[in-house]
């Protein structure tokens, strides 16, 4: 079986642990073994990155060169879009077309910031005549990033784009579960001979311990986080106790999809559906709570429960597939543990909630599943599920749909629906989301900004603000005048 390599100053290696199992989860079958890096692997990767930075040739590079560097990533993984949506579905099951988009995704966030680093610009500040003040943006330096397995292609991009645009080294530490794109980015990274060894290293491992020693170490200077608000934390208090270091993180939501009574039935009713379903409901901002007002409230759970049936679950490899296996058996079980939780708190099971039988049987499946009548406080309506389980709750008015949205410890993402332009722009006010969809949910431009309020995490990626988050600020005062002060 294929067992994958550390990538490490530029160099493939073998770990010295190649024990984490890699496994397609639409059929069990084992795909490959990855390393789990002991912690003098970790160290060796973080000193190559730190030896990266500390030259100079990544950040001394022009501007110019650096995005061209990134261009060429762009152009790279487009070539290779097919072979690597296939390792993606295989990987992590998500439907072969979803995989393509998200390929397509990631070439287009090194296209972004390829762009963006030739416009990083600092400011001349307006002081007095007697200085000249300057602000200059300088890399934060040593990044680590960790990921999660919902988009492994994509979030390496996510992570990896900016921090080089910045002029930053990166160690990425892709999830337990899927390593495969990953490898794959650092071998495309590898061949391209403008991009200094060491510049990107790529570990695999448990979190615990190379997501963790990334956090704590005095070697790295900022980490970006995406994955669990219970890991988030624990990144949070590790920089907290070590050096300071600076901290992004795009943690989990419980996003709020609402439906007034005016919104436009089609387009509504399908975008229910796609706002929680899309990726198996494995989607950090899916609309995992439909608030609908109360006189459209059956009508609409009836709509939305006929078009989630039409959903195609099978092989994700089949271009008609639209929704996959989740991405282990034991996180399935852990979405399944919800399922059961709702029974229990009493919500009404109107769709699915089981494994399907047959050929899907050996795979990690799970049907789409609706819960009807939540009561806001249940907790499948307070606690992310991340899989394909959705919570109906009806409203009444304006007030009541603002008051329920907001009443959790998340604030990722939200959407409201309606023809009403006055409501739509007072209920975006009101909602505390990092993002508002209105009469849309779930499409994301590397052009605007993302993340969350609350507990949904701090800092935002993507767009121009996603930069910031690798640059440091250095103020410099030129003093125009040759006369000493004269205090003394
Ligand atoms: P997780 O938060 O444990 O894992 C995310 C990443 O963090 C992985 O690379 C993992 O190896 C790493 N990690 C784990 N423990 C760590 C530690 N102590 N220090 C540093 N890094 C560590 O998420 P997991 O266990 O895969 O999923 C649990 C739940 O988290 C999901 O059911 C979902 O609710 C949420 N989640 C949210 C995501 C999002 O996009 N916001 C993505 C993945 C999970
Ligand atoms: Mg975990």
């Amino acid at each position: 079986m294929n067992t994958l390599p550390l990538y490490v100053g530029g160099r493939f290696e073998n770990g010295a642990d190649p024990s984490q199992e890699v496994v397609n989860p639409a059929t069990g079958a084992p795909l490959a073994r990855a390393a789990r890096a002991t912690r003098a692997e970790t160290d060796a990767a973080i000193q190559a990155a730190r030896a990266a930075f500390d030259s100079g040739a990544w950040s001394g590079a022009t501007a110019m060169k650096r995005g061209q560097v990134l261009l060429e990533v762009a152009r790279r993984l487009r070539a290779a879009t097919a072979e690597l949506a296939r390792l993606e579905t295989e990987n992590m099951g998500k439907p072969i077309v979803e995989a393509e988009i998200d390929v397509a995704d990631a070439a287009a966030c090194f296209e972004y910031y390829g762009g963006l680093a030739t416009k990083i610009t600092g400011d001349v500040n307006p002081v007095p005549d007697e200085a000249l003040s300057l602000t200059l943006k300088e890399p934060v330096g040593v990044c680590g990033q960790i990921i999660p397995w919902n988009y492994p292609l994509l979030m390496a991009a996510w992570k990896i784009a900016p921090a080089l645009a910045a002029g930053c080294t990166v160690v990425l530490k892709p999830a337990e579960a899927t390593p495969l794109s990953a490898i794959e980015l650092a071998r495309i990274l590898d061949g391209i001979p403008d991009l200094p060894k060491g510049v990107v290293n790529v570990v695999t491992g448990d979190g615990p311990a190379v997501g963790a020693r990334l956090a704590e170490s005095e070697w790295v200077d900022k980490v970006a986080f995406t994955g669990s608000t219970r890991i988030g934390r624990t990144i949070l208090r590790a920089a907290a106790d070590s050096n300071l270091k600076r901290v992004t993180l795009e943690l989990g939501g419980k996003s709020p999809n609402i439906f007034f009574a005016d919104a436009h039935w089609e387009a509504a009713v399908e975008g229910a559906v796609f706002g929680v379903f899309l990726n198996q409901g494995e989607v950090c901002s899916a609309g995992s709570r439909i608030l609908v007002e109360t006189p459209i409230h059956q009508r609409f759970l009836e709509a939305v429960v006929e078009k989630a049936r039409t959903i195609r679950l099978g092989d994700p490899l089949d271009r008609a597939t639209r929704m996959g296996p989740l991405v282990t058996a034991a996180h399935r079980e852990r979405v399944l543990s919800y399922v059961e939780e709702g029974r229990r708190e009493g919500a009404r099971l109107v769709l699915g909630g089981g494994k399907p039988d047959g050929v899907l049987a050996r795979g990690a499946y799970l049907e789409p599943t609706i819960f009807d009548r939540v009561d806001p406080g249940m907790k499948i309506a307070q606690e992310e599920i991340f899989g394909p389980v959705v919570a109906v709750i009806p409203f009444e008015g304006e007030p009541e749909a603002v008051e329920i949205a907001n009443a959790t410890p998340y604030g990722l993402a939200s959407a409201v629906w309606t023809r009403d332009i006055y409501r739509a722009f007072r209920v975006v006010r009101k909602l505390r989301a990092g993002i508002v969809w209105v009469n849309h949910m779930q499409p994301t431009y590397v052009e605007a900004p993302w993340g969350g309020m609350k507990m949904s995490g701090t800092g935002r990626e993507l767009g121009r603000h996603g930069i910031d988050n690798y640059l440091e600020l250095k103020q410099v005062h030129v003093n125009l005048s040759e006369s000493p002060v004269g205090w003394y």
